[in-house]
C-alpha cells in the first residue's frame, strides 16, 4: 500500500486514468486533424491531466494556462470568479480547447468560456476529466469528458484538499472527511 492509500480510497486508478486520457487524445487528434490546437489549462487542478493529454495528441499543440479564483461567501462560492493568471498570447483566430479538472457547479467553466469567447477564437471547446452532475448550477456543454462521478469530494491527479494530494497518480476520496 502506498503512503497515500492509507488516507485516500482509490476511486479511479492510474491505469483507468491513463487509458481514458489516451482515448481522449486519440479522439481530439481525429477531430482536429489538419488544424493547430491551443490547449488552455486551468491552474492548478488541470496540470497533470493537461500534460498527459497534450502528449496523447498527435498534432501541433500550443499550451496556455489560466488561473482563476472564486470569491467565497462563507464556504460556498458566490459564483463570482476573478482571473489570477492570464494566457500569454493572443487567442484570436486560434482553435481553443479549454482543459479543466472537474466541473462541479459549472460556474468556473462558464466564466472561462465567456471570457475566452470574447477574444474571438476560431473555435472553442471544452475537455473535462471529471463531471459531478449532482451539483450543477450552470449547464455547460462538455465536448470531451473523462468520467462522470458521484457527489463526493475527490483528490489526486491535480485535485487538492487544502493544496495537498495533487500529486497522487490516481483520483480518490478522503477516508476521514467524506
Ligand atoms: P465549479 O465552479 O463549482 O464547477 O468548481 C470547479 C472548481 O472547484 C474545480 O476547478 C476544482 O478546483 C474545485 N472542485 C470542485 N469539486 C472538487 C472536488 O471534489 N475536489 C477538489 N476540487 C474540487
Ligand atoms: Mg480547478
Amino acid at each position: 500500500m502506498s503512503f497515500h492509500e492509507r488516507d485516500i480510497e482509490v476511486m479511479i486508478d492510474e491505469a483507468a486514468l491513463q487509458s481514458k486520457v489516451r482515448a481522449l487524445g486519440a479522439q481530439i487528434t481525429r477531430d482536429y486533424a489538419g488544424m493547430e490546437l491551443t490547449l488552455v489549462g486551468v491552474l492548478k487542478g488541470s496540470i497533470f491531466f493537461l500534460s498527459d493529454l497534450a502528449r496523447a495528441i498527435d498534432l501541433p499543440v500550443r499550451i496556455e494556462l489560466m488561473g482563476v479564483s472564486s470569491y467565497l461567501g462563507g464556504n460556498e462560492t458566490t459564483g463570482e470568479v476573478r482571473i489570477t493568471h492570464d494566457v500569454s498570447a493572443p487567442m484570436s483566430g486560434r482553435h481553443l480547447l479549454l482543459v479543466e479538472d472537474i466541473v462541479d457547479s459549472g460556474l468556473t467553466l462558464q466564466f472561462l468560456l465567456d471570457n475566452l469567447s470574447a477574444r474571438q477564437p476560431a473555435s472553442l471547446k471544452v475537455c473535462v476529466l471529471l463531471e459531478k452532475p449532482a451539483r450543477i448550477q450552470c449547464k455547460v456543454g462538455i465536448d470531451y469528458k473523462g468520467f462522470v462521478i458521484e457527489d463526493r469530494f475527490v483528490v489526486g491527479y491535480g485535485l487538492d484538499y487544502a493544496e495537498e494530494y495533487r500529486n497522487l497518480p490516481f483520483v480518490g476520496v478522503m477516508r476521514k472527511i467524506s
